[in-house]
C-alpha cells in the first residue's frame, strides 16, 4: 500500500516539486476529456488532485472509472495551480497534485445522500447513515473542537490538583429530579441498578474520603424527553472541591472556561464574569438565564396599568397579577398583523392570554407619541411616563403581557430573545457569561402543595438565613451558582451541606420522611457522620458548552452518534427488543410489546 506522507488539508505552495502520497475519500469528479480533476477529502482538509495523460496513461485511464466516496491513495508531484484556477477558498488552493500511482482502497456505494449537501437531507436519513454526515468539514471540526475542549478541561484541572476519579455507571438512583434508567441485575433478581443522573452523591463521598479535588468528564443518564439542547445521555465536566466557599469555586471554575475560550476558539473572556442575582435576573429577563448580547430589559408597569382604563390590565391588576412589558427598538416595523397573530400567537404559546402593543412614532414636533387601540385607555401623563420608563424613541414598538408574575415572565422571556434575533440586535460572535446567584433555596409546588429544591436537596443555605427554616423557607437563599452563556445554562452547582441535622431538616422541609431519606440516600447521611469538611462544587454540560463553542443550536451536531428527539440511535436502531433467554435469566416479562414510543417526542 502506498504510505501516505501528507494530510490532505497540509500541502501549500513551499510544497511545490514534492513527490507525496496522499489518501482519502473522493470527494468529487471532473472528466474533463483529457484532465480528470479529484478532490480527494480527509479529516485534514481537501486537495485537487490531477489525473493527466501525459504523465502517466494507464492511471489516467483508471482514474475515469472512480466514483464519489471511493477510498485512495495516490502518489504524485506537488505543483502550483494554472493561473486563475487557484481556489482561495481552500487552504490548499494554489496547489495540485499530478498523479502518477493510484491505489484504489474501496469501493463505496453510491451514497444515500451527499455528505457536502447533508445540509440539505433530513436528519434522520443523516444519522441512520451517521459515518456519511460525519465525514462533513463541519461535523469533523465540531468533533475536534470536542476533543480539544475536554484535552484543555483535563490539562486545565490536572494543573489546579484536581484529580479526574471515575464514579460508577451501575448504581442507586441519585435526585436530579429526572426519571432514572434502569438496569435489572442478573445476581438479585428483581433487583435494579440505576444509571447515574449525575455523580452528585459520589463525589460528595469523595469530598469525606478526603481527595479534596475532583474531576471527572462523565456520561449522566435521564430519562426524559431529548429537545434541541439535551439529550437523555450527555456529558458533564463535573467538578467537587473542599475546604471552599461558592466565590472559591466560581473564580477557580470560570479561568477554566476562560482557558477553553481562549485555547479552542482564540476568545478572551473578561474575568471575573459578572455575577447576578435570581431576583434581578428575572425582574429584568424574565428568566434565570439571560442573554446578556442585547439590553431589552423588562419593565414593570403595573402601577401605571392600575391606574389606567384598560381594562384588561385593570382587572389583571385589581385580581393581584402583575404588567411588565418590554420595549423593541425598531420594531415599529412589524405590522398590525404580525403583531397580533404572529407575536401574539407566539407567546400564546407560552401560555400568555394576549399580547398587548403600542408603537411610537413622532408627533408634530419630532418627538416620540404612542399608537395603537389602545393608547386612548392611558393619560397623557401615563402615556409620557410609558415613554419615559421605557426610553422609548420613534420606530420603537411597546408590547406587554398582564397576569400572575410568573406567566408574565414565562412569555416576555422568549419573546425578548425572539425580538432580539429578528431586529438583528445580536452581534456575531459575542459571548456574554454571567453567574446567577442568590437562588431561593426551595421552590413552592402549588400543584403539589408542598417545596422543592431549587437545585438539588444538598445545596447549603446561606448561613444567616438558615434561621428561617422553620417560619419563611421560601425566603430563604442558597450557596448555589449557575452559569449563563448567551441565554444557556452551562453549568450549575453549590455550596453543599456538610451537617447531617441540617441535611435531615431539609429533607423534612421537602417532605422526604426520615424513612425514605434512609432508604434512598441512607449510605451518603452515614458518611456525613463521618467528618465531612465543608465542601462544594459545580457540573458544566460539556455538550451545550461545544455547542455555544462551535456555534450549533443542535446538540446532536455535537455528538458522534445522538439518539433523536424521539430517543433512538437510528444507525444501531437501539432500543430494540431481547431474546427470551436473556429475559428469562433476569427474571424478567415483558407485559407488552412496543417499539414505538408512548409520547409522541
Ligand atoms: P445540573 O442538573 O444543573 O446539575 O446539570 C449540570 C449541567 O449539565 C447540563 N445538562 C444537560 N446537558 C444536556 N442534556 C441534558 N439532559 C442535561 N441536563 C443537564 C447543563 C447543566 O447546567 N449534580 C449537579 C451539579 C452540582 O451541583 O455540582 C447537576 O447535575 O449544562
Ligand atoms: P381583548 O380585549 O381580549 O380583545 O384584547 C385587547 C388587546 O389586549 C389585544 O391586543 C390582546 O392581545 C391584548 N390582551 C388580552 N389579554 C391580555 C393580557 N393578559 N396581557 C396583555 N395583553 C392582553
Amino acid at each position: 500500500m502506498l504510505k501516505r506522507t501528507h494530510h490532505c488539508g497540509e500541502l501549500r505552495l513551499t510544497d511545490v516539486g514534492k513527490q507525496v502520497v496522499v489518501a482519502g475519500w473522493v470527494r468529487s469528479y471532473r472528466d474533463h476529456g483529457n484532465l480528470v480533476f479529484i478532490d480527494l477529502r480527509d479529516r485534514e482538509g481537501i486537495t485537487q488532485i490531477v489525473f493527466d495523460p501525459q504523465t502517466q496513461k494507464e492511471v489516467h485511464r483508471i482514474s475515469r472509472e472512480l466514483r464519489c466516496e471511493w477510498v485512495l491513495a495516490a502518489s504524485g508531484m506537488v505543483r502550483p495551480r494554472g493561473e486563475g484556477l487557484e481556489n482561495p477558498k481552500l487552504a490548499t488552493g494554489q496547489i495540485e497534485v499530478v498523479i502518477d500511482r493510484l491505489e484504489i482502497l474501496n469501493r463505496s456505494k453510491t451514497p444515500v445522500f451527499d455528505p457536502e449537501e447533508a445540509d440539505k437531507v433530513n436528519e434522520e436519513l443523516r444519522l441512520t447513515h451517521r459515518y456519511l454526515d460525519l465525514r462533513r468539514p463541519s461535523m469533523q471540526q465540531r468533533l475536534r473542537v470536542r476533543h480539544r475542549t475536554a484535552k484543555v478541561v483535563r490539562d486545565f484541572y490536572d494543573e489546579h490538583g484536581f484529580w479526574e476519579i471515575e464514579t460508577p455507571m451501575l448504581g442507586k438512583s441519585t435526585p436530579e429530579g429526572a426519571r432514572d434508567y434502569l438496569v435489572p441485575s442478573r445476581l438479585y433478581k428483581g433487583a435494579f441498578y440505576a444509571l447515574p443522573q449525575s455523580p452528585q452523591l459520589f463525589k460528595q463521598i469523595l469530598m469525606v474520603s478526603g481527595t479534596d479535588k475532583y474531576f471527572q468528564i462523565v456520561r449522566c443518564f435521564r430519562d426524559e424527553d431529548p429537545r434541541a439542547d439535551r439529550q437523555a445521555e450527555f456529558t458533564q465536566i463535573d467538578v467537587e472541591m473542599s475546604f471552599v466557599d461558592a466565590d472559591d469555586v466560581m473564580r477557580i471554575n470560570e479561568q477554566m472556561i476562560a482557558r477553553v475560550f481562549r485555547e479552542v476558539v482564540g476568545v478572551e473572556v473578561t474575568l471575573p464574569i459578572r455575577r447576578m442575582s435570581y431576583a434581578q435576573a428575572v425582574d429584568e429577563y424574565g428568566i434565570d438565564r439571560p442573554d446578556l448580547r442585547f439590553d431589552m430589559r423588562l419593565r414593570d408597569i403595573t402601577d401605571l396599568a392600575q391606574a389606567c382604563q384598560f381594562k384588561v390590565f385593570n382587572s389583571t391588576v385589581a385580581s393581584g397579577g402583575i404588567v411588565k412589558g418590554l420595549c423593541a427598538p425598531g420594531g415599529g416595523r412589524y405590522s398590525r398583523s404580525e403583531i397580533e397573530k404572529g407575536l401574539t400567537e407566539f407567546v400564546g404559546g407560552y401560555g400568555a392570554r394576549g399580547l398587548a402593543w403600542m408603537k411610537v412614532e413622532t408627533d408634530d414636533g419630532g418627538g416620540p407619541v404612542l399608537r395603537s387601540s389602545i393608547v386612548k385607555f392611558f393619560s397623557p401623563e401615563q402615556q409620557a411616563e410609558l415613554i419615559q420608563r421605557f426610553t422609548a424613541s420613534p420606530g420603537d414598538l411597546l408590547l406587554f403581557v398582564a397576569d400572575e408574575p410568573a406567566a408574565v415572565n414565562k412569555a416576555l422571556a422568549p419573546l425578548r430573545v425572539r425580538l432580539g434575533h429578528e431586529l438583528g440586535l445580536i452581534e456575531a460572535g459575542r459571548y456574554e457569561f454571567v453567574w446567577i446567584v442568590d437562588f431561593p433555596l426551595f421552590e413552592w409546588n402549588a400543584e403539589q402543595r408542598r417545596y422543592d429544591s431549587l437545585h438539588h436537596p444538598f445545596t447549603a443555605p446561606v448561613p444567616e438565613d438558615v434561621p428561617k427554616l422553620d417560619s419563611e423557607p421560601a425566603a430563604i437563599r442558597s450557596q448555589a451558582y449557575d452559569l449563563v452563556l448567551n441565554g444557556a445554562e452551562i453549568g450549575g452547582g453549590s455550596i453543599r451541606i456538610h451537617d447531617p441535622c441540617l441535611q435531615a431538616r431539609v429533607f423534612a422541609l421537602l417532605n422526604i420522611t426520615a424513612e425514605q431519606a434512609e432508604e434512598r440516600f441512607g449510605f451518603f447521611l452515614k458518611a456525613l457522620e463521618y467528618g465531612a469538611p465543608p465542601h462544594g462544587g459545580i457540573a458544566f454540560g460539556l455538550d451545550r458548552l461545544v455547542m455555544l463553542l462551535t456555534g450549533t443550536d443542535n446538540i446532536r451536531d455535537v455528538i458522534a452518534f445522538p439518539k433523536t428527539q424521539r430517543g433512538q440511535c437510528l444507525l444501531t436502531d437501539a432500543p430494540g427488543p431481547v431474546d427470551q433467554a436473556q429475559l428469562d435469566e433476569l427474571n424478567l416479562r415483558v407485559q407488552k410489546h412496543s417499539h414505538a414510543p408512548e409520547t409522541a417526542g
